[in-house]
């Protein structure tokens, strides 16, 4: 079945995939475009309305970024937020006006009492609100056909053109900040174009299910497990469409945590059914490791021990057409770079290449989701809270926790210590309220006592981040209690560790992970 969609036209907004979150959330398909896109291609998505995001440049400005100017001929409705509205103002004559200084920030919205009883746009919002405004340029006078329909203290806060369906906010309804963000896209979405909410994860299951059916046919597959949420909830997917004939294989790289190749594997196989061959590979990845050092050569060595181990087991199952991957909507937009590409900080996709080496087509199940949508439709599917709720794990695993050179003894400290960090966030209650916690073992020694002795021992951070999406990041303010348990319990109960530290610097500019 064909999902009604809203389109987004990406202007760069740090914002733009969470307006195509919010939207889903309330059960409407949404997709995001750069703002780039023809008119021929966005109108062959057939758009149930357009949002026109916010972005980093000034309206005004010669060679600020404009859609398709074909594009303002939609019959349908079109929402401009911050950028977008100086778009939708300029191109209907009104004044815009450069702001003080570019920056967000809470406001208070007021609706015009004229609009408050009439405006489809705000039905159900209270005259006075908090809202979370962009203080760029704003609109000085609405523009013809337009009327204000709303104000913050200090400018015009929404127009509308409502006979044309055309609206714009000053604001960004997509964040949390906005006390009636959700009402107001709402309202968009079901007042003015007329959207049924019909995208939840169970009918995107079964669609996800057929396609995979009609894509393999009696075709056979494989996927590589990774122990991670993505890669599982496309396994069963493809599982529930074809059965045995999809092979899951998940390889012991030597770098997962303690524990946990043995305790995913029973999962996997025992809870979830999946047929699943689980590969020993720990030696070969030690192997290759030793004496690396350089973070990037660890990354760029997993990955190619990862593809041979995996073509070796592919290459026993015989015929084999296709390959499952996890790979989410964040990884297939086409992103706007608005001001130049940005540079590659760290190669994270640490397996590309391997459906070209190996000639298989891809099946990727997720590719129109987000990540919390995947959690949904794994939920959905009937996996365990505790599994979908796992933080997010690096491929190259410990490799990237332990600075400097990675040996299996040092593989064996840094687990102890992240299993006791793992157990003391947990008892806290504290886990699923952190994007990730873990430690990371040091290539430093310092000096300690213990009872009578001087130890001159290695020392290790422990680092806990908050985060929507891993592209940016804040420390958390762990309770001092948690962190004494924590360094406690790692000095006394893991040998090799008499220090222990906790990392206090946010993304950016640092990153998540130390390497
Ligand atoms: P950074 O360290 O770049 O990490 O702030 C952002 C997010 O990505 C994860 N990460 C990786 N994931 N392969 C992965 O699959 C990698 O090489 C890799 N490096 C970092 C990291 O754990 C965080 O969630």
């Amino acid at each position: 079945m064909e999902h009604q969609r809203i389109l987004i036209l990406d202007f760069g907004s740090q914002y733009t995939q969470l307006i195509a979150r919010r939207i889903r959330e309330a059960g409407v398909y949404s997709e995001i475009m750069p703002f780039t896109a023809s008119w021929t291609e966005i109108a062959s998505r057939n758009p149930q309305g357009i949002i026109l995001s916010g972005g980093p440049d000034s309206a005004q400005e010669e060679d600020s970024p404009h859609p398709d100017p074909a594009l303002y001929g939609f019959e349908g409705p079109i929402l401009g937020i911050c950028y977008g509205m100086q778009l939708l103002a300029l191109r209907g004559g009104g004044r815009v006006e450069p702001g003080e200084r570019r920056e967000f920030g809470r406001s208070e919205l007021t609706i015009d009492a004229h609009a408050a009883g009439s405006s489809e746009l705000f039905r159900e919002v209270p005259s006075s609100s908090v809202v979370w405004m962009s203080h760029g340029d704003h609109v000085a006078s609405a523009p013809q056909g337009y009327r204000v329909l709303a104000h913050s203290t200090n400018v015009i806060g929404a127009i509308g053109d409502e006979a044309n369906k055309r609206y714009a906010l000053q604001f960004h309804p997509e964040v949390a900040h906005t006390e009636q963000g959700a009402t107001i896209l709402r309202n968009f979405l079901f007042n003015i174009c007329g959207c049924r909410g019909d995208w939840t994860p169970a009918s995107f299951s079964q669609e996800a299910v057929a396609a995979a059916r009609g894509r393999i046919g009696d075709g056979h597959a494989i996927c590589g497990l990774s122990g991670g949420i993505d890669s599982t909830v496309a396994a069963l997917l493809v599982h529930q469409a074809v059965g045995d004939r999809l092979t899951c294989i998940f390889v012991d790289n030597g770098l997962l945590r303690k524990d946990e190749f043995e305790e995913v594997l029973a999962h996997f196989r025992q809870h979830l059914h999946l047929n699943v061959v689980g590969v020993d590979s720990r030696r070969r990845f030690w192997d290759a490791l030793r004496d690396v050092e350089d973070p990037e050569r660890k990354r760029k060595i997993i990955g190619e021990h990862f593809i041979r181990v995996f073509e070796q087991e592919a290459a026993k199952l015989g015929r084999v057409e296709f390959l499952v991957q996890g790979t989410l909507y964040p990884d297939v937009i086409e992103s706007v770079s608005v001001r130049g590409p940005s540079a590659v900080i760290k190669s994270h996709h640490n397996v590309g290449g391997l459906p070209e080496r190996m000639s298989l087509s891809l099946v990727e199940p997720l590719r129109h989701l987000f990540k919390d949508e995947v959690r949904r439709v794994g939920r959905q599917l009937g996996l365990s809270n505790e599994f979908v709720q796992r933080q997010p794990f690096p491929g190259p695993g410990l490799a990237v926790r332990i600075l400097g050179a990675v040996t299996p003894e040092r593989i064996a400290v840094l687990q102890e210590a992240d299993r006791i960090v793992d157990q003391e966030i947990r008892e806290a209650g504290l886990y699923e309220r952190i994007w990730q916690s873990f430690a990371v073992l040091l290539p430093i020694r310092s000096v300690g006592v213990m009872g009578d002795d001087r130890t001159y021992e290695n020392a290790l951070a422990v680092r806990a981040v908050n985060s929507l999406d891993g592209m940016t990041a804040d420390w958390v303010e762990l309770p001092y209690k948690v962190l004494g348990r924590i360094s406690s319990r790692i000095v006394n109960e893991v040998r090799g560790i008499n220090r222990v530290v906790y990392d206090i610097t946010s993304k950016p500019p640092g990153t998540i992970e130390w390497e």
